[in-house]
């Protein structure tokens, strides 16, 4: 079973994108052939018009999924433009791709609506996505809420052209985690780049707990109890805690007799302990930086055997090739 995922390399990850994401990412590997996982930069290219810090977030990505436990060893990860075939796909799948399919996709709804003008790529994102996906015969794709929507186009296109011209595409499901589908941000809102209210993964660690501790929260006097679920705070400390920890934790707001100084202090405490192991390996790999290439080279070259196979599959389905002689 093929595992695939992407993510743009469009800022440094977020708790958002490990507890979404990156940590599906590790949990599932275990077999270079099996768990690819690419850095989306062709995606990142609709957002990021500034070279130097495309390249600069590229390798950044690299380093921090390394860093959060991918392991070359049990997946193989590569940069997405460094297997042209897909970019060949994305035209393929377009031509049997409805209009009325991509003006439904969020990512161009939300700009539009905004009255913004979106160009040609941003509008053919999902046809990318799909890509990506279909080219590597992909059967699972984890990825966040958010993705579903461009997962389950991914399968709309693959069964059109499954329709028209036979049976090519594998059909591909998304693998959503429900226990950290939305982590909220430090307002209390969705954590994303977009919306400034991050936590990045491998942020200094005095400068995070700084954040931390200015986190806003509501004037309840200590001695009121509260129900956890409803505190951003406590849905952070969660993600990092253990059940004993997570029960411990909900007692306390459910008593009352607690300030959000004293909660604030615990989550930068478990957080900082949780990414500990990370931060180190990250260093290891930023030190060595003709290891980290390489690793990106041979995942280039795994991921580029399968996906000439795939693409050569569906232009022998729809006839650009002449016929065999
Ligand atoms: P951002 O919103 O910060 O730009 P991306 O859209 O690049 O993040 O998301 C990359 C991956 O991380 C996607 O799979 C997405 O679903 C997941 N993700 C992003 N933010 C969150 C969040 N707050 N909670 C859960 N998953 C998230
Ligand atoms: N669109 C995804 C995101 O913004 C990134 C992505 C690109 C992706 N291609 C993919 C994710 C293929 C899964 C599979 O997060």
């Amino acid at each position: 079973m093929r595992i695939l995922s992407g993510i743009q390399p469009t800022g440094r990850f977020h708790w958002g994108n490990y507890f979404g994401a990156i940590q599906q990412y590790v949990n599932l590997q275990g077999n270079p052939d099996d768990a690819f996982y690419f850095i989306a930069n062709l995606h990142a290219l609709t957002t990021v018009r500034d070279k130097a810090r495309l390249q600069q977030n590229m390798l950044d990505a690299v380093l921090d999924l390394l860093g959060l436990g991918l392991d070359p060893e049990k997946a193989t990860l590569f940069i997405q433009s460094d297997v042209p075939e897909v970019s060949e796909l994305t035209w393929l799948l377009m031509t049997v791709t409805p209009m009325g399919l991509l003006e439904r996709c969020h990512a161009y709804k939300e700009k539009k609506a905004r009255g913004l003008t979106a160009d040609t790529g941003l509008f053919a994102y999902p046809v990318l996505m799909a890509a990506d996906i279909l080219v590597y015969d992909s059967d699972l794709v984890p990825v966040g809420e958010d993705q579903i929507q461009h997962v389950e186009v991914a399968r709309d296109i693959a069964s059109s052209f499954n329709y028209l011209f036979g049976e090519t595409f594998v059909l591909p499901k998304a693998n959503v985690l429900d226990t950290s589908a939305k982590v909220p941000g430090t307002d209390g809102a969705k954590m994303s780049k977009s919306y400034n209210n991050t936590l990045t993964v491998f942020e200094e660690v005095k400068v995070q707990r700084k954040k931390i501790m200015r986190i806003v929260t509501d004037s309840r006097p200590m001695e009121d109890a509260k129900d956890p679920e409803t505190d951003p705070l406590y849905l952070l400390y969660k993600l990092f805690a253990s059940a004993s920890q997570q029960k411990e934790m909900a007692d306390l707001y459910w008593k009352g007799g607690f300030g959000y100084g004293q909660i604030k202090k615990a989550l930068a405490d478990i957080s900082e302990a949780f990414f500990a192991e990370a931060r180190e390996r990250r260093a290891q790999y930023e030190s060595n930086p003709s290891l980290v290439r390489e690793i990106l080279a041979e995942g280039a070259a795994r991921a580029r055997k399968k996906a000439a196979e795939v693409l050569r599959r569906a232009q022998d389905a729809c006839g650009v090739n002449l016929p065999k002689k």
